[in-house]
């Protein structure tokens, strides 16, 4: 008898905990789940960090006052940050013994600028607001500051981004190179969630900004193994570029603007470039060699609303790829370690 009454209440107490798990479950399912896939928020510092935007815009303006070009390293530093791993920031980590960083990555090394911007916004948002705003975050910002201040587009940021706690040397010398074919790029693009149009809207980037002269120096000597010129580069551009990069080791630092006509604003002459055959990458004017991107230089080219507005569009995208969210990953208080 006694057994019996045991044996009821110990069912009931499994009943009762089996109901609370699966109203739980059914909580998270149909609450909580859909926060979770739309993971980030235009509004996540409001009320923990409000001059989160005036300190980012404030401490990337006076970088500029001094250096116009930090703007478009800015840039290209979110992008690469995003396309190894995620925006989780491992681009800025510094090798330690145990962590391997991608500062040493082919396409980073001796490229990538920046570094001292970021820790700079990064020891004003630590005095305003400690230990709040990632560096992931700060990386996404100042990148939409840069193009803001040099006369592009504004768009809003969703923010929320946590900072990841590992980095990938391998991914970082798998990053989209001026020496790929046009294919090769997309087939990047499209493994990071983006597609073939993203290819042509977000190199709109290299509308200002420097390249060294190994990044296109095939093209001016010894194109596609010719040991030629590239045939279709411009003929008084491709004058300049061998002043500039003689055909010797020692020139391969030298810098050559993106952008030669309008070389530190953020506006559409990239795409009117490309139709003169001017554009600096071979990666670049490939763009002409595929009917889908060749329309979108062309509609660029004579709309540069449109390509703003597409711009902002393609940003968020890569924003987007592989963000650590909720309690994933951690606010680092230095960019360059983790905690
Ligand atoms: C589509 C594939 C891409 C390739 C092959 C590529 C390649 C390059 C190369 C070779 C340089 C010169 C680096 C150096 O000489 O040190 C460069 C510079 C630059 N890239 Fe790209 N890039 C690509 C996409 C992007 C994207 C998506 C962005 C940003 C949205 C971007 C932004 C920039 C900027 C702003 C610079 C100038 C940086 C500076 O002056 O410090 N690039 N890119
Ligand atoms: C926000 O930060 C900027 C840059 O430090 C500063 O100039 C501005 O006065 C601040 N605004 C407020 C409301 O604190
Ligand atoms: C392009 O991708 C193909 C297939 O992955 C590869 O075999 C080829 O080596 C790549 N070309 C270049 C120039 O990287
Ligand atoms: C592009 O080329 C055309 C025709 O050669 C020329 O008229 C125009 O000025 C060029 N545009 C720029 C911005 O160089």
């Amino acid at each position: 008898m006694l057994e019996e009454v045991r044996r009821g209440q110990k069912f009931q107490l499994m009943e009762f905990t089996s109901n609370r798990v699966s109203f739980v479950f059914l909580f998270w399912f149909v609450f909580v789940s859909p926060l979770v896939r739309c993971q980030l928020y235009y509004n996540f510092y409001d009320t923990t960090c409000p001059n989160l935007t005036g300190i980012v815009r404030y401490n990337v303006w006076s970088a500029m006052a001094k250096d116009l070009r930090i703007a478009a390293s800015l840039l290209r530093l979110h992008f690469h940050d995003c396309f190894v791993i995620g925006c989780e920031a491992s681009v800025l980590l510094d090798d330690t013994d145990t962590l391997k960083g991608e500062k040493n990555a082919l396409p980073n090394k001796n490229s990538l600028r920046g570094f001292e911007v970021i820790d700079t916004i990064k020891a004003a948002l630590e005095k305003a607001c400690p230990s709040t705003v990632s560096c992931a975050d700060i990386l996404t910002l100042a990148a939409r500051e840069a193009v803001y201040l040099s006369k592009g587009p504004f768009w809003s940021v969703p923010l929320g981004r946590r900072d990841g706690t590992t980095a990938s040397e391998s991914e970082a010398n798998n990053l989209p190179s001026p020496f790929e074919p046009l294919e090769n790029i997309t087939a990047k693009f499209i493994s990071k969630g983006l597609e073939k149009k993203d290819v042509a809207v977000l190199s709109g980037a290299h509308t200002f900004g420097f390249a060294q002269c190994f990044t296109f120096k095939p093209r001016l000597f010894n194109f596609g193994g010719s040991g030629k010129s590239d045939p279709t580069i411009d003929a008084s551009l491709l004058q300049n570029l061998v002043k500039l990069c003689p055909n010797q080791d020692d020139s391969d630092t030298n810098l050559a603007p993106l952008d030669r006509v309008t070389t530190n604003t953020f506006d559409n002459m990239y795409y009117t470039n490309i139709m003169n055959n001017s554009a600096l990458l071979q990666s670049d004017q490939a763009l002409l060699g595929d009917s889908t991107t060749a329309s979108l230089v062309n509609y660029y080219r004579k709309w540069t609303v449109m390509f703003f507005r597409d711009f902002a569009v393609s940003m968020e995208k890569m924003g987007r790829i592989g963000v650590l969210t909720g309690s994933q990953g951690q606010i680092r208080t230095n960019c360059r370690a983790v905690n």
